[in-house]
């Protein structure tokens, strides 16, 4: 396969939505939840989406090559990608010193075009063609990175960070600038703008009123973090003089349409009342992790999306970010108790499930008009019990399966053979 060119068909073994349980045989934990399977089969592709599918259930399935949806990460941060790996600092303090410099950069609109172009490469690469992410405060560099990122055929959604608060001088902006500059802002080939400010620490209540009533005119979504660590939210505590979830509230951004990332520190009643608001909740596991954030208990939480965080998460990969959720499952005190959420689970939230959370209809999943995102796997093991596969696709993972990635009909990246 060539970069640039158009497919017209697509056979082998395709990974496909089981929402009602796993085939006989299969391990318990898939039972009875979402999940995915494989099965022999191919499909055929018109104007950017999949126009037929058919499949041969009773074949045996060819391990060798897999074609999947293109993955979806929920929540990413695109000026980060070069600050991967900066350990040792807990959030505050990795924001002041490490992040805030890298975002520092995208005041150079060129500067952010070219890293926009290069990040795109590198979600390919690693299968992703769908995202939700942040830019920076620059509107100029964030226009000009979601333009790289659309020539190069990713999807989601962009937004300019919105920060007029508790950072560097240069970072902050007055919040009617920010919200002039966030509503003059347009979508590019499949990036459409999402109203992004950045978490209520850094943002007065005039800028995240202001962003919820732009969010609610233009009917674009929203995106922020909300209680990711503890002295986070003490901290929002202390400049709004109310608890964090209802600064957001209090703000009205709270909706369906609004992907909170972390949600760590909260009760059971707080998780309650944004299934209430059936806000997103956005597990970010390997960012919770490198940043020793604590423990999220939310994965039971509907709907509930799983993102990268990079570059709070090292790593790029949906399939590592999906393993890093089922391990943090397996390790909560929960597991013991409920139904496992196995290896089938998780492959499924990385592509139909954050497709449902950020309401895109015709992304994540292979079926007739869905838009042809799509990833050819080509795993170097044997995939000899079909109802262990998924494990052993996950555990087993390596970026060098990816053989190319789709993006709405056309070779997007491919592996140099
Ligand atoms: N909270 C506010 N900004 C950020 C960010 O850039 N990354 C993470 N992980 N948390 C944040
Ligand atoms: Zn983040």
């Amino acid at each position: 396969m060539r970069i640039g060119e158009q497919i017209r068909t697509l056979e082998g073994t395709l990974m496909l939505d089981a929402r009602t349980g796993a085939p006989a045989g299969a391990d318990a934990s898939l039972r009875g939840r979402e999940s995915v399977r494989l099965v022999r089969g191919a499909v055929r592709i018109e104007s950017g989406r999949i126009a037929a599918l058919e499949t041969d259930e009773g074949a045996p399935i060819d391990p060798r090559r897999i074609i999947c949806p293109g993955f979806i990460d929920a929540h990413l941060h695109i000026p980060q990608f070069d600050s991967i790996g900066r350990d040792g600092l807990t959030l505050l303090d990795w924001l002041n010193d490490v992040i805030f410099p890298a975002e520092r950069r995208w005041e150079d609109a060129a500067y952010a075009r070219a890293m926009g172009a290069r990040v795109a490469k590198r979600l390919l690469s690693h299968g992703t063609t769908g995202i939700c992410a942040y830019g920076t405060v620059h509107h100029e560099g964030t226009r000009a990175a979601m333009g790289s990122l659309a020539a190069a055929g990713l999807r989601g959604c962009v937004g300019q960070v919105l920060m007029d608060q508790q950072g560097p001088d240069d970072l902050l902006r007055p919040a009617a600038r920010l919200l002039d500059e966030a509503a003059r802002m347009e979508g590019v080939g499949r990036i459409e703008p999402v109203v992004s400010p950045r978490f209520a620490v850094s943002c007065s209540m005039e800028l995240m009123r202001g962003a919820a009533a732009l969010a609610r005119e233009r009917d674009w979504p929203i995106q922020t973090h909300l209680a990711e660590m503890l002295p986070e939210c003490e901290l929002v505590e202390r400049l709004h003089g109310m608890p964090y979830l209802d600064v957001y509230k209090h703000a009205g951004l709270l909706g369906p349409r609004t992907v909170l990332a972390h949600a760590i520190w909260l009760s059971e009643v707080d998780r309650r009342e944004l299934e209430g608001w059936r806000c997103v909740v956005a597990h970010c596991p390997t960012a919770n992790r490198f940043l020793s954030s604590g423990d999220f208990s939310g994965q039971r939480f509907r709907p509930l999306a799983l993102g990268s965080d990079v570059a709070g998460g090292p790593d790029v990969s949906m399939v590592r970010v999906a393993r890093a959720a089922r391990e943090a499952w397996l390790a909560s005190p929960q597991s013991q108790a409920a139904p496992a959420f196995g290896p089938g689970y998780w492959w499924w939230q990385i592509n139909a499930g954050n497709a449902v959370a950020l309401g895109w209809r015709d992304a994540g999943r292979i079926e007739v008009g869905a838009a042809a995102d799509l990833v050819i796997i080509e795993p170097d093991v044997e995939l000899n019990d079909p109802g262990a596969a998924l494990g052993e696709l996950m555990y087993g993972w390596d970026e060098r399966w990816v053989g190319a990635t789709i993006a709405a009909g056309v070779v997007a990246w491919a592996r140099v053979a």
